[in-house]
């Protein structure tokens, strides 16, 4: 079986806080003695949603009940669609039914939605409980499992409602992966490759080294890769967030693409993923770094072929218009004097510093001639 690596993540405002973040394969035997023996509550909450129910729960639940943990399963319809108010509602009030006092846990396993309500649901259930993120896909395993955003989506926009709550313990189990969809499988690990782009050249370099065995999703040394691959990557993570918890500076550059993806998002009705509306919004962010001498042609290009070799799209959808892009940029909460601002590399691995911002304002004209260039 391929070792596991552990990283620890310190949280200096939080004095004397920190946790750790286990990546390995076929973790549940582990997590089932880490909880015996050291407690996080006198029971427990098993959250999960119905694609992983018959797959992962009820065989965590076994090695938990094995070790004499109490635990409840609570069991959500699968989707973005559910990460709502009535599915947080109905969570809690079956904890409630069980008898859940100040004293339990949460276990969050699953997804990126399963760890983002999850995570929201322990922060103000009696208020506030631990929470332990049990990463399954590879948003969770690359992005949202670390770091404490917890959300969950409203009418007016998704995870406008939610709070920093960081979890006691973050288990990545790369055996879970098996099970994932194609689409998911690269969407989620778009976030991984824009840490190298952001932050470490030398990640990026492995990630396109070994992209091959990555994207063949199996194979002599495939889990191994994998648990080197996210161990580094929250590696990466754990020093930016470290830096800057609750994202006023340093943390901005993990928004890297994020801008116009953003719209993209938004104009296509969530129909493409967010790591498929990342992935092209890097590719226009690069184009931006060209066009306006940051970068050379080398550094944009490298970009778009890791992408489009992990069979993302890298070209702008044809039924959307520039201009409706950017303008609905500009209109983003994250927009200053509505003039949206564009995180840029100052070279591979590297973000540049605007004067102490991180991120910089380029005019509407700009952008959208870039887009159009990348029209499909
Ligand atoms: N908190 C953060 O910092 C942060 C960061 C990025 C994304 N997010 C949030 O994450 C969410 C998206 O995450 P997601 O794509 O993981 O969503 P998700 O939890 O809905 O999972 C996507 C789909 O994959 C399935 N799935 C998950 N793991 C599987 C496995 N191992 N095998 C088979 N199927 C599996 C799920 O059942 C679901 O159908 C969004 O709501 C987003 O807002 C949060
Ligand atoms: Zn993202």
């Amino acid at each position: 079986m391929a070792l596991t690596e552990k990283v620890s993540i310190s949280l200096k405002k939080e004095a004397g806080k920190s946790y750790d973040i286990v990546v390995g394969e076929k973790l549940f035997p582990l997590i089932a003695k880490d909880l015996a023996e050291k407690p996080l509550g006198s029971s427990y909450v098993l959250l999960t949603d119905s694609n992983l129910k018959k797959l992962y729960a009820k065989p965590l639940m076994d090695e938990l009940k094995a070790k004499g943990i109490e635990v409840n399963l609570v069991v959500y319809q699968a989707g973005e669609i559910n990460k709502t108010r009535a599915t947080k509602a109905m969570i809690e009030d079956k904890m409630f039914g069980w008898g859940l006092g100040r004293d339990s846990a949460l276990i969050a396993l699953g997804g990126g939605v399963c760890g983002d309500m999850g995570g929201f649901i322990a922060a103000t259930y009696m208020r506030g409980i631990p929470v332990v993120q049990v990463a399954t896909s590879t948003v969770a395993q690359t992005d949202s499992s670390v770091g404490g955003k917890t959300a969950i989506d409203v009418p007016a926009g998704k995870n406008l409602i939610g709070c920093f709550h960081q979890p006691s313990k973050v288990y990545i189990d790369v055996a879970t992966l098996e099970s994932l969809s194609e689409r998911d499988y690269s969407s989620g690990l778009v976030e991984l490759v824009k840490h190298g782009m952001i932050a470490d050249k030398e990640f990026l370099d492995f990630f396109i080294h070994n992209q091959d065995l990555i994207m063949a999703r199996k194979g002599e040394g495939y889990a191994d890769l994998m648990i080197k691959l996210f161990a580094w990557n929250n590696r990466i993570k754990a020093k930016v967030v470290e830096s800057d918890e609750t994202e006023k500076g340093m943390r901005k550059v993990l928004n890297y693409g994020h801008t116009l993806a953003h719209s993209i998002e938004k104009l296509m009705n969530f129909k493409l993923t967010h790591g498929e509306c990342v992935s092209i919004g890097i590719v226009a962010n690069a184009r931006l770094g060209l066009k306006l001498g940051f970068n050379s042609k080398e550094e944009s290009d490298l970009q778009e072929d890791v992408l489009k070799k992990m069979g993302l799209p890298v070209r702008i959808p044809k039924e959307l218009e520039p201009k409706a892009i950017v303008a609905k940029a500009n209109l983003d909460k994250k927009a200053r004097q509505k003039q949206a601002e564009y995180v840029l590399l100052e070279t591979i691995g590297k973000v540049k510093d605007f004067g102490g911002n991180y991120a910089t304002k380029i005019s509407a004209e700009t952008v959208e001639k870039v887009l159009t260039e990348l029209k499909e």
